[in-house]
């Protein structure tokens, strides 16, 4: 695979793909740490003299245009980094957007409102590929986050563009999560958040690679369901009740210590203005959610935590952009960055939790992935790199 670095891009108008996929309050950007980690790249194509055209999904507008999700404020303060003119076009395809790009001088910005606008984007769609080529000479996709969706404009962008490379920030996942091939034991996964179903398949595939896996967020509330215990009211995917319980056979098969929550904080709902207290997994009430994990998990986990070589995390315990259920992510955040073992987190959320709670520069490695951090590490080729390996050899 080449990267940008090994390219002559001066002078040259560079699609770049970045995954400024970012959480949004009031409008305004909460988190930029995805946006920061683009920025060594778009700071390399500008002392190359480039003309930049940025592009990104945002949210999931399923193909409609969605004014709240728009790309706007990732414009913003993209701008407000790097003291510099951003301007965004209104589509990411079409003649008004292309009329910009053409009117770039080297050493501009312009970003494309939000792929996902385009059902064409998520349907990895020939003509929508074709059209999104147009806006570069060279593509350069810098979108780790995405890079395990096969989606217009990681990978059908790539049969259009006359030349493709990944960025620099692709590069340092791609060089670092490489050296993780054979990590130091006992090898610990964390794994929480709300993509229950996403994860289900990753919890599968790691299955034959961990020691152990601690489970938390709203996924362990399918898991406990499936053992025929009362969720009350919490977020459950009854579909996958049975998948539940197989992966938790082959646990028993391979050995894994699969470890869920004990205990759960309850509530009303994920907004709710205060918790209504602790209760063990057995007794979830009829007319509540559990939302964060407990203090006697927190015990439990730690406990295993403390004998770990290598610990991977992705995904928070709970619903923790709420502050009564936020304790047990924070818990788990202090306990990890506090280890003596290889740490390494992905995930949106997850990383928005260490940054909030500064401890970033207490992990060995933070990813910009989610689901691609996962997949990665489970062995599977990412198909944005299958399409840049592909792209590089034509
Ligand atoms: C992420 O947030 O994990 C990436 O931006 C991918 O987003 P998606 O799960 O909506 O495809």
């Amino acid at each position: 695979m080449q990267f940008i670095d090994d390219l002559d891009v001066s002078g040259k108008t560079i699609l770049m793909r970045v995954d400024y996929n970012v959480p949004l309050k009031d409008g305004r950007v909460q988190d930029d740490s995805r946006i920061q980690a683009s920025i060594p790249t778009i700071e390399y194509a500008l002392r190359q003299n480039a003309r930049i055209v940025l592009c990104s999904h945002l949210g999931k507008p399923k193909g409609q245009v969605r004014s709240e999700l728009s790309l706007a404020p990732a414009a913003e303060r993209l701008s407000a980094i790097l003291g510099r003119d951003v301007a965004l076009a209104p589509d990411c395809i079409g003649e008004k957007a292309l009329e910009m790009v053409r009117s770039l001088e080297p050493g501009q910005i312009l970003m494309l409102e939000n792929l996902r606008f385009h059902p064409g984007e998520e349907k990895n769609d020939d003509e929508f590929s074709r059209e999104l080529a147009r806006m570069g000479d060279i593509y350069v996709n810098d979108a780790f986050g995405v890079s395990h969706r096969a989606h217009a404009s990681v990978v059908g962008v790539t049969r259009h563009a006359p030349s493709c490379s990944g960025g620099l920030l692709l590069k340092k996942e791609w060089e670092y999560l490489s050296k993780v091939g054979d990590p130091a034991r006992p090898f610990v996964l964390i794994a929480g958040g709300a993509k229950v179903s996403s994860k289900l398949g990753v919890l599968e595939n790691l299955m034959h690679k961990v020691d152990t896996m601690l489970i938390g967020g709203a996924m362990a509330n399918t898991f406990i369901k499936a053992q025929g215990y009362s969720v009350g009211t919490s977020k459950v995917e009854d579909d996958l009740l049975d998948k539940a319980r197989e992966i938790m056979q082959k646990a028993i098969e391979n050995k894994v210590q699969f470890y869920l929550p004990v205990d759960f904080m309850l509530g009303e709902g994920p907004d709710a203005e205060s918790a209504e207290g602790v209760c063990p997994f057995q007794g979830i009430p009829g007319h509540l959610m559990a939302l964060d994990i407990g203090p006697a998990t927190c015990t439990l986990f730690s406990e295993v935590l403390h004998k770990a070589s290598t610990v991977i995390w992705n995904g928070p315990m709970g619903a923790f952009e709420n502050r009564p259920f936020s304790q047990g992510s924070r818990n788990i955040a202090e306990l990890v960055s506090g280890l003596k073992a290889t740490t390494m987190v992905g995930g949106g959320d997850t990383d928005s939790l260490i940054h909030e709670l500064m401890l970033q520069d207490k992990f060995s490695f933070i990813s910009t992935g989610g689901g691609s951090f996962m997949e990665f590490l489970e062995g599977k080729t990412l198909p944005g790199f299958k399409a840049l390996e592909e792209c590089s050899s034509k």
